[in-house]
């Protein structure tokens, strides 16, 4: 099922999302769900807030339903290592249009549940690296123009507002 995105600024998008104790069937549900909405927007990540469920769990595909190997379940997912910098465009899927440049760190290690509670360690570089910086700050209800220069963020969020106010976002 294709489920709603949330746009900027719904609030579910600015709250911390709750970690997550049942790995039940309704939880694989909403990730199959959430799998299947980031593949309609064609986007590459998706967090649990962004379809309007506050929990800790996002989806990533970089493959863009591609390559089935590549889908990944990250629930109560930490960053416990970061190494360099890069700084590249990003794009957020509650943000339709908008893509700006983001520092982030070039590599990261990440620990996560998978969708049967199940705890592993993993390590991603570049891409892999921005998806999953983004979308655990995501789950702390943190949003991508937080991250950008004041500059940039004025010029986006003044975009939105022309945007909003001409019935398009
Ligand atoms: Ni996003």
């Amino acid at each position: 099922m294709i489920l709603k995105i949330e746009k900027y600024p719904s609030p579910v998008l600015s709250q911390p999302g709750e970690p997550v104790t049942d790995f039940n069937d309704e939880l694989r549900e909403l990730i199959a769900n959430m799998f299947e909405t980031t593949l309609a927007s064609q986007g590459i990540g998706l967090a649990a807030p962004q379809v309007g469920v506050s929990k800790r769990v996002t989806v990533i595909d970089l493959s863009v339903g591609k390559d089935p190997a590549q889908k990944l379940v990250l629930i109560n997912p930490e960053i416990i290592e970061r190494e360099g910098k890069l700084y590249e465009e990003e794009g957020c899927l509650s943000f339709p249009e908008i893509r700006e440049k983001i520092v982030r760190a070039a590599k990261v290690r990440i620990r996560a549940q998978d969708e049967y509670g199940k705890w592993f360690e993993m390590d991603g570089e570049e891409l892999l690296s921005r998806c999953m910086q983004h979308e655990v700050d995501h789950l702390d209800g943190i949003l991508f123009i937080v991250r950008m220069s004041a500059l940039k963020r004025d010029l986006t969020l003044r975009k939105i507002r022309k945007a909003q106010r001409e019935g398009k976002w």
